[in-house]
C-alpha cells in the first residue's frame, strides 16, 4: 500500500463518522467545537466509553485539560448551522454558546436541548498526540433527545454550501500548519488522573 492509499483509508474512518457537538465548561465558562474523531471504546455494556481525538489548538482542548470532562453531542442532518458556529471559529473571539439552550449535565458540562442524543463524560486517561490528545473518557450520563437520523461527516460536505467548504478549507489549512510544527513532538510522560 502506498502512502497515499493509505491517506485514503484513515479518511474513509471519518466520512461516515457522526458529526458530533463537544461542550465543556471550567471556572464559569462554557465552550462548544465539532468533532469526528470520536469511537466507541469499551463492549462493556455496564461501563461505555468513547475515545475521543482533540486538537491541542483548539480553545476546547484547554478547558478538557482543565475540567476533565466534556459531553458529546450527536447532531442531525438538519443542524448544519451549529458545525459552522461551533467548528469555523473559535470560542477565543466569541461566546459560540450564546442564544443556545443548554442545562448543565452531571459533569458541570452544557448539555444542549438540541440534538440527537448526547453523552456526557468523564476523562479517565489520556494519550499525547503531538498536535492532538486522544482522550479516554467514561460515559457517566447520557440520553436520546430528537432521535431521528444523524449528521455523517460525507453529509456535511456533499450538502453544506460550497462556500461554507471553502471558509472551512481556508480554516483546516491553517489547523494543518500549526499541526505539522507539533505533530512529531509528544511527550511520553503518563497522564496523572
Ligand atoms: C466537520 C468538522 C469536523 C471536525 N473534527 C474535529 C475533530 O475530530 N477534532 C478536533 O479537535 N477538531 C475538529 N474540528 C475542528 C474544531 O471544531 C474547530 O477547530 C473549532 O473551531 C474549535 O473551536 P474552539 O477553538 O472554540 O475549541 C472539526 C471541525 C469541523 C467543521
Amino acid at each position: 500500500m502506498s502512502k497515499e492509499e493509505g491517506v485514503t483509508l484513515a479518511g474513509a474512518f471519518w466520512s461516515l463518522s457522526p458529526v458530533v457537538a463537544i461542550t465543556s465548561s471550567w471556572q464559569g465558562r462554557v465552550n462548544a467545537q465539532i468533532a469526528v474523531t470520536v469511537v466507541t471504546a469499551s463492549i462493556v455494556y455496564s461501563f461505555p466509553r468513547l475515545l475521543v481525538g482533540i486538537w491541542k489548538g483548539n480553545y476546547t482542548h484547554e478547558f478538557i485539560i482543565n475540567s476533565k470532562a466534556f459531553a458529546v453531542h450527536i447532531l442531525r442532518k438538519d443542524q448544519l448551522e451549529i458545525v459552522k458556529n461551533f467548528g469555523f471559529y473559535t470560542g477565543r473571539e466569541r461566546e459560540k454558546l450564546k442564544g443556545i439552550p443548554y442545562d448543565s449535565g452531571v459533569t458541570g458540562s452544557p448539555i444542549l436541548k438540541d440534538a440527537h442524543s448526547y453523552a456526557d463524560c468523564r476523562v479517565i486517561n489520556a494519550m499525547d498526540g503531538g498536535d492532538m490528545t486522544a482522550f479516554l473518557v467514561n460515559v457517566v450520563d447520557g440520553g436520546i433527545l430528537s432521535g431521528r437520523e444523524w449528521m455523517t461527516l460525507d453529509y456535511f460536505y456533499y450538502t453544506a454550501p460550497p462556500e461554507w467548504i471553502s471558509e472551512y478549507g481556508e480554516k483546516l489549512s491553517r489547523s494543518v500548519a500549526l499541526s505539522l510544527e507539533r505533530i512529531h513532538k509528544i511527550d511520553y510522560t503518563p497522564w496523572i488522573p
